[in-house]
């Protein structure tokens, strides 16, 4: 019988109300029941820097364990200034540290943004990223949220139909990827 699919999925913002986090809690709520899905919380990881990098005693192993186990990967990162944010880079240059845990693991990016463009040129650029490090990326469908706090409640809640349907058709199309790349 095939494993259930796992997937973590890589916030591209740490702010305590981010509509990225939001739409990746959205994503975990309409998997099916079986996938697993964990979101990586790499808040702890300092500024990338060669010299901090030797001496710095954080929980790397624990993060680069949780990526490595996954099935897929899922990085959601904000529009900031036309591209993907700083955290999410961040978040990726720890983790090739040592070894590249993204190397033949499928992967999807999105993206949401505060304007109408959906963070369409972020997730290109995040895209072209996960590309270099040899993840096989989920050309389409893409999942870009535009004007992203108009789509959730003060909760975060996914109040958006629209959203939700789109959400919904991204999702098997998403697991469909990751299961060709799964033994
Ligand atoms: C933004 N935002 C933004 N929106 C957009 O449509 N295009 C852009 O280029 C930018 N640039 C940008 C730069 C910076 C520094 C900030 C702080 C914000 C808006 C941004 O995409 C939006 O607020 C997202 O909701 C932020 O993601 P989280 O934190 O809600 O996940």
């Amino acid at each position: 019988m095939t494993q259930p699919l796992s997937i973590v999925g890589i916030p591209g913002s740490l702010r305590k109300d981010s509509l990225g986090r939001a739409l990746l809690r959205a994503i975990e709520i309409a998997l099916p029941e079986e996938v697993t899905f964990t979101v990586l919380e790499a808040g702890d990881l300092p500024v990338f820097d060669r010299d901090v990098e030797t001496t710095w005693d954080g929980r790397l192993a624990e993060i680069k364990a949780i990526v490595t186990a996954a099935d897929g990967i899922l990085v959601c990162t904000p529009e900031y200034n036309g591209s993907y944010s700083g955290h999410v880079k961040n978040s990726i240059d720890w983790l090739t540290r040592g070894s590249n845990p993204f190397k033949g693991k499928p992967s999807a990016a999105i993206a949401v943004s505060g304007g109408v463009g959906g963070g369409v040129q972020a997730a290109n650029h995040l895209r072209a990223v996960l590309m270099h490090l040899g993840s096989p990326n989920m050309p389409t469908p893409r999942l870009n949220l535009p004007k992203a706090a108009d789509l959730f409640d003060d909760d975060l809640q996914l109040v958006d139909e629209a959203a939700r349907r789109y959400i919904d058709r991204f999702i098997p199309s998403f697991l469909d990827w990751v299961s060709r790349f799964t033994d």
